[in-house]
């Protein structure tokens, strides 16, 4: 029951942001596998016909996706999955990294740290969650989840030609410096990569292979918590192995709310992504946005208006939960009623007026997501990340693993905000074994309890808003999963003031001079990866839909 559509783009001007992304279906009565790298999609395909479930299947993926997609999968950083089980309410696994124990406030402050240092690498948090995921829902051995990621690092994988693009523009770019990402990740011969070649990764398979026969404990204590200990003092890092030791992932309660008869889950803090959707959802349930039309100025500034919003209130309340009280309002209806009384349809709230005390910083580019559904319906949403593409570019010596550079992602000074975009606000400050603030929305939404859409997406700040969008999309508009990941999507993170939209053409170009009528500082710009699968409520049928925006690939039984 498998079909496989190529999607046909409009053609249309060209622009900044470059052509509209060919989105590629797949459709499938059974389990769906929809993530960015094709081997890795393959891998959790694989992973179902053998009698796998969504969360093998996932946990295989994520495995994968650290030998085949080293922009983001990974075993060196963390993330969150939400996992929805039939006839349950979504959990949510958080494997987000920690800051070691000798992390102080003032890390950053003086600017001497940069993200390329081994500083900025928190407590990886990957392997911990991937095996609790597979613990808490796992049928299949752990074995078999993970030597699918074994057998691609040690035998190779042929390296397609966006990967092959990715690698030679790290490799060429003067900032990449540690000797050890350059000898694992430079082709052999020394010259460029070319889509066709073949990438072979020992000493990663060999780490994978200890934690395929081991388990997680292989990851966190012993030989290869040795190694990183080694290189951390060996370059000033400040993991150690108790840090490795300590770390640990947690199940949490998905923040929820309900939405034109959906039910929204998000992740909830250390991400900042399910109450700042939540946020901006239960402003938008306010307006009627279908009658104004998708399209229209009107309903894009009512949902810029519920960004700034929600986005003013992420600077100013969340961080780590075990550390900052977040207050239980931001999600209330009651409060989002608030905060829409305050939204003139006619004309912006300047952001500054918001909260003129805070301000933000500008993020990188590189996290990856995927999403899961099996043949009885048990769905999974998991977007993780080393922050920067290939994280701070460090390769753990005799690991062969990238190393995150997630401590960047804390306020990097404290009590300094300032007009340049940076925050110092305290819920997010650096503290030993301190979680930092994420922006990972995976989302799983169900109607009548059944899952019915699976998204998420990379792109820093702008996940929360590409999630909004998709939500949108299929929720509020009734679009189909496609037309939703392919739509043009915008942005709007309350600091700076100003949108950036996605400019595919002639209607975009049209948004565009609207929306600085309207009164808006509008920029462009491309806008995440939201690889996703919907769920038709009266077949069941599963569309996969692989965004194409970076790559990707969807998968059906
Ligand atoms: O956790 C976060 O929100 C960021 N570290 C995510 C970074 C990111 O999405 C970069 N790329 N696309």
């Amino acid at each position: 029951m498998l079909r496989t559509i190529s999607l046909c783009a409009l053609l249309l001007l060209a622009t900044s942001a470059g052509a509209q992304p060919k989105a590629e279906a797949v459709t499938s009565k059974g389990g769906v596998v929809v993530c960015v790298s094709p081997p890795a999609a393959e891998v959790g395909l694989a992973i179902l016909k053998k009698g796998g479930n969504a969360a093998d299947a996932a946990v295989a993926t994520a495995f994968a996706l650290a030998v085949t997609w080293p922009e983001a999968g990974n075993i060196g950083g963390g993330g969150f999955m939400m996992i929805a089980a039939p006839g349950k309410a979504p959990t949510c696994i958080e494997y987000r990294e920690t800051a070691p124990a000798a992390a102080k406030e003032n890390l950053f402050a003086d600017g001497k740290v940069t993200w390329l240092d081994h500083k900025a690498a928190g407590v990886p948090g990957t392997v911990r969650g991937l095996a609790l995921a597979h613990k808490r829902f796992g049928k299949l051995p752990w074995k078999d989840v993970v030597l699918p990621a074994v057998e691609l690092a040690e035998q190779g994988f042929t390296v397609n030609a966006v990967l092959a693009a990715g690698l030679n523009k790290v490799l060429s770019d003067p900032k990449t410096t540690n000797a050890e990402f350059k000898r694992v990740y430079s082709k052999p011969d020394g010259l460029k990569w070319i889509a066709g070649d073949k990438l072979v990764l020992k000493d990663l398979g060999r780490t994978l292979r200890l934690v395929a026969e081991n388990g997680a404990d292989a990851f966190y204590t012993g030989e290869l918590a040795d190694l990183l200990a080694k290189e951390m003092k060996e370059h000033g890092g400040l993991i150690t192995k108790a840090d490795l030791e300590a770390y640990k992932a947690h199940e949490r309660k998905p923040v929820h709310t309900t939405f034109r008869g959906f039910d929204v889950y998000g992740p909830p803090p250390p991400s900042s992504g399910g109450i700042a959707l939540v946020e901006m959802l239960n402003i938008l349930e306010t307006f009627d946005l279908k009658k104004l039309g998708r399209d229209s100025v009107e309903t894009h500034a009512l949902v810029i208006e519920s960004m700034k919003r929600a986005y003013a209130d992420r600077a100013r309340h969340l961080g780590d939960p075990d550390f900052t009280k977040v207050p239980a309002e931001l999600t209330t209806k009651e409060y989002a009623k608030k905060l829409a009384a305050g939204v003139d349809p006619a004309k912006p709230t300047p952001s500054a007026k918001l909260a003129p005390d805070i301000e933000l910083t500008a993020e990188s580019d590189s996290t990856t997501h995927f999403s899961v559904i099996d043949k009885d319906g048990l769905a999974v949403s998991n977007t993780y990340t080393l922050e920067n593409s290939y994280g701070n570019r460090v390769v753990v010596r005799g690991a062969g693993y990238l190393l995150n550079n997630e401590m960047t992602d804390f306020n990097p000074k404290p009590g300094v905000t300032n007009t340049m975009g940076q925050i110092g606000t305290k819920p997010n400050l650096v503290a030993p074994g301190k979680r930092m603030l994420s922006s990972m929305t995976p989302v799983i939404v169900l109607k009548d309890g059944k899952p019915v859409l699976i998204t998420g997406s990379p792109g820093g700040r702008t996940i929360i808003n590409t999630v909004l969008c998709v939500v949108l999309n299929v929720c509020e508009f009734e679009m189909s999963t496609a037309d939703a990941v392919t739509a043009p999507r915008f942005h709007h993170q309350w600091m700076p003031d100003a949108v950036r939209i996605e400019s595919f053409g002639a209607k975009q170009v049209h948004l565009n001079e609207a929306l600085t009528k309207h009164g808006y500082k509008v920029t462009l710009g491309k806008q995440g990866d939201a690889h996703t699968i919907g769920i038709d409520p009266k077949t069941g049928t599963r569309t996969g839909i692989a965004d194409k925006r970076l790559d990707g690939k969807a998968v059906g039984e």
